[in-house]
């Protein structure tokens, strides 16, 4: 935590950072590590308080004081109800209404009904890259992975993984989540009526069902608030905020994961050795190369922070992947490490009200994707020449292709590989 004293004007090299510029995706790490060290609560020139360090981060996520409605768009940039189409756009006590409906659907017992899915997917996707010796862990495994894991969660049908895939894309890569402006126009009506009215069909489509499985389309369809069912905005908000939220986050995790493993021979040696540490891999692929870099909030009255007065209306940008990495907590931070038990838990899914609701079904994607691999997987490096591309968007910390070369384990190679795709 800062005392009091931290200096709030950052030095003049600092002070340009702007986090909504595509032009500090490639520098983050760095530069996030230049604040912590320098000046952990810094007022920066576009606007924004940064925080940086763990303390200061995890204790403003947990500060009521602070507000999630428009905190995600750019300063000064104000949307009405109907374009907040994200959970954590929202506040209590609706917020905490609307959350409510959802948490026992994605609790850890939920997720853990899941695995047979994960499993028979994955065994089928590593199947593939095995067979082929190799190719793009993101195309070949990150996305139809999650792409499916969404849909089956939302109760879409898989094969419009792809089109959500697209739109989700060119909400990040447009800017249209921080401006809610892109070039076909103003709010999500105009930038975006194909996804509403997807979203309105099948919500339409599921409540004419009588058989209906459960899902969070099903959720949406029967759920009430006092009584009342929900509104159509949010229905809408609901379902575009389970799949957006989870799809890109859990196709870089995936990705970053088994970029970790490529990197690294020790690691498939390790997990190999003591599968029980395939958690530890987990928590320590989220921890370390956070999907998520930052998030933000507003202050609603003059406040302090970190020692740091905050005028109403100012934004916070509070580092997830910066209080990660902060070297007092979390010793050679930027090290991958599979014995770091003792130390507080990382802050990839947020902390507080709007915790990451995909926490649990996230950690079991990657457990269950981690053995596979390792049963699948004799040994996995990165294709020679060829540097993994980063992913296009401007707070996601992913990639967009990721080539390696894959041997399979001897027994499966040699004639067992049709066990891989009829489970
Ligand atoms: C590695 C994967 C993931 C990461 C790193 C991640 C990260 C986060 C973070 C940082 C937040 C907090 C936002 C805030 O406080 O403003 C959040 C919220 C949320 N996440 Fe995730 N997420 C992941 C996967 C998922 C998945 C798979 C789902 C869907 C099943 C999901 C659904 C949500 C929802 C609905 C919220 C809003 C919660 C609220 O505001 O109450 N996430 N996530």
């Amino acid at each position: 935590m800062t005392d009091g004293t931290a200096a709030q004007v950052p030095p003049d090299d600092l002070s340009g950072f702007d986090p909504f510029s595509p032009a500090q995706r490639g520098t983050h790490h760095e530069v996030m590590a230049q604040f912590r060290s320098r000046c952990p609560v810094a007022k920066v020139a576009s606007g924004m308080v940064v925080l940086s360090c763990y303390q200061d981060v995890r204790a403003a996520l947990s500060d009521r004081r602070l507000l999630n409605s428009h905190a995600s768009r750019a300063p000064g940039v104000l949307v009405p109800k109907e374009d907040r189409l994200m959970f954590f756009e929202y506040d209590a006590p609706e917020h905490t209404a609307l959350r409510r409906l959802m948490l026992d659907l994605l609790s850890a017992k939920q997720a853990a009904r899941q695995i047979p899915f994960i499993r028979t997917t994955s065994r089928e996707l590593f199947g593939m890259l095995v067979k082929a010796g190799g190719g793009d862990v993101v195309n070949q495994l990150s996305v139809p992975l999650s792409g499916r894991m969404m849909m089956r969660l939302a109760g879409f049908p898989t094969e419009d993984a792809p089109q959500w895939r697209e739109w989700i894309r060119d909400h990040a890569v447009s800017g249209f989540a921080f401006t809610n402006r892109n070039d076909r126009g103003v709010g999500y009506a105009e930038c975006y009526p194909d996804v509403l009215a997807y979203i309105d069909e099948h919500v339409a489509m599921r409540a004419a069902r009588m058989d209906r499985p459960d899902d969070v389309l099903t959720r949406v369809v029967e759920a009430r608030i006092n009584g009342q069912p929900l509104t159509p905005t949010q229905k809408r908000m609901i379902m575009f905020s389970v799949v957006s939220a989870g799809a890109n986050t859990l196709t870089n995790f995936i990705s970053n994961t088994v970029l970790s493993v490529a990197r690294e021979r020790r690691l498939l040696d390790m997990l190999r050795a003591d599968p029980t540490l395939v958690p530890v891999a987990v928590e320590e692929s989220l921890r370390r190369d956070a999907p998520s870099m930052y998030i933000t909030r507003v202050c609603q009255h003059q406040t302090e922070i970190a020692g740091t007065t905050i005028q109403a209306g100012e934004k916070l940008l509070l580092g997830l992947a910066s209080a990660n990495r902060d070297e007092s907590v979390y010793p050679h931070a930027e090290e991958f490490r599979l014995d770091r038990a003792q130390q507080p838990p990382h802050l990839a899914f947020g902390w507080g009200a709007h915790l990451c609701l995909g926490a649990p079904l996230t950690r079991q994607v990657g457990t269950t994707m981690l053995e596979t691999l390792i049963d699948l997987v004799d040994t996995i490096e990165l294709e020679p020449g060829k540097v993994p591309v980063p992913y296009l968007s401007v707070q996601g910390n992913g990639l967009d292709e990721l080539r390696v070369r894959v041997r399979g384990r001897s027994g499966l190679t040699r004639g067992l590989m049709p066990r891989l795709y009829d489970e």
